[in-house]
């Protein structure tokens, strides 16, 4: 009831009767009167006017199952959403859902990771209250080797979302780092669980961690933009890492985070509605390639079996990513390497 009494307040816009809130839910006044005193206590502003009823003037910045929920207009991606206040990895949470029985669509999500899982065995910097770390579990019917291709799809849906959410620029390093102004806001790890006989896909948990408001509490504290960065991205990881707090540049703003999901969730479902036609990313590619950020630009291919440089022109279907060489040979660059971790978990 507390998600669809906010989503209700918040679509509306409007004051609603504490009598209308009754009639909805089907409860009395006192259960009405107890929900929104609670809402009220975890930091909504409700406007409460006598003859008129409530109205929501405010949602806090919180990553609470009732609040993403409340916001999400999806049909099955982000519906169900499971919150814990502080965890291990919202991966490990969502195989534990997935175990358990739990839909395709089903979002792990958490305030704080305490062994945030990167991409090749890193860590992932998971701080309390500021950033987006959630874990999707996808029950797809394809066969494994596609798996890797859905990382991209998330990719590029991760970046979508941020540019209509913030306006700000988003742009991929492929395969799956969603960067601003050059720096990385945006991380994603997919594992894959196979059936040990059939070599089936039981499902996938498409784990991802957005940096959002990463400098706001530096920011607050010295009034100094880089000393907030440098608080937030100590030492050498200021140029690498970012936030979008730190790239809108708007001091006082919070950027709510639960908005932030939705819009994912929103362009995810969209995107894996694409892919499941062509089971590849030829209807995705031009608009993966629109954010591919070294596009037509100089890279460095640190290959096993030799390093080289080239041109980074734009994906292949498959997700690859076609180098021109200066000799003019266009080379693949596989972004499904899959290094196999445990028997059954596999990091892609
Ligand atoms: C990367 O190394 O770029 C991938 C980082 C992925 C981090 C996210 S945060 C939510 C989910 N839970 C984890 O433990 N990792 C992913």
């Amino acid at each position: 009831m507390k998600s669809e009494m906010i989503r209700l307040l918040r679509e509306s816009g409007e004051y609603k009767s504490g009598q209308e809130l009754c009639d909805r839910f089907q409860v009395s006044r006192t259960a009405v009167w107890k929900v929104i005193n609670q809402l009220k206590e975890e930091g909504y502003v409700i406007e409460a006017k006598q003859n008129k009823g409530y109205r929501l003037l405010e949602s806090p910045d919180t990553m609470e199952a009732f609040e993403v929920e409340s916001r999400m207009i999806t049909k099955w991606a982000g519906r169900k959403v499971f919150y814990k206040k502080e965890t291990g990895s919202t991966n490990t949470d969502c195989k534990q859902l997935a175990q358990g029985g739990q839909p395709h669509g089903t979002l792990a999500v958490a305030d704080r990771q305490v062994k945030g899982k990167g991409r090749r065995g890193r860590g992932w910097e998971s701080p309390a209250g500021e950033s987006i770390y959630m874990s999707l579990l996808c029950r797809p019917d394809f066969l494994p080797d596609k798996a890797p291709m859905l990382t991209l799809v998330m990719g590029v849906s991760v970046a979508e979302a941020v540019e209509r959410y913030t306006g700000l620029a988003a742009k991929i390093k492929w395969p799956n780092d969603i960067v601003v102004n050059g720096r990385k806001i945006c991380g994603i790890l997919t594992e894959m669980e196979m059936g040990l006989e059939t070599k089936e896909i039981q499902y996938l948990v498409v784990g991802v961690g957005i940096n959002v408001n990463n400098g706001f509490a530096g920011m607050q504290e010295t009034g100094d933009w880089k000393a907030a960065r440098e608080m937030a991205f100590p030492g050498e990881l200021s140029d690498k890492a970012t936030s979008l707090y730190l790239e809108a540049e708007k001091e006082d703003t919070k950027i709510l985070r639960a908005p932030l999901v939705r819009y994912v969730m929103e362009a995810f479902e969209k995107n894996y509605v694409q892919f499941l036609q062509t089971l590849d990313l030829s209807l995705l590619r031009e608009s993966y390639n629109g954010y591919l950020v070294n596009r037509n630009a100089a890279v460095k291919v640190l290959d096993p079996g030799g390093e080289y440089a080239g041109i980074a022109r734009e994906i292949d279907d498959q997700g690859d990513l076609l180098v021109e060489t200066k000799d003019g040979e266009v080379k693949k660059v596989y972004s499904g390497e899959v290094s196999v971790r445990g028997i059954y978990g596999y990091a892609l």
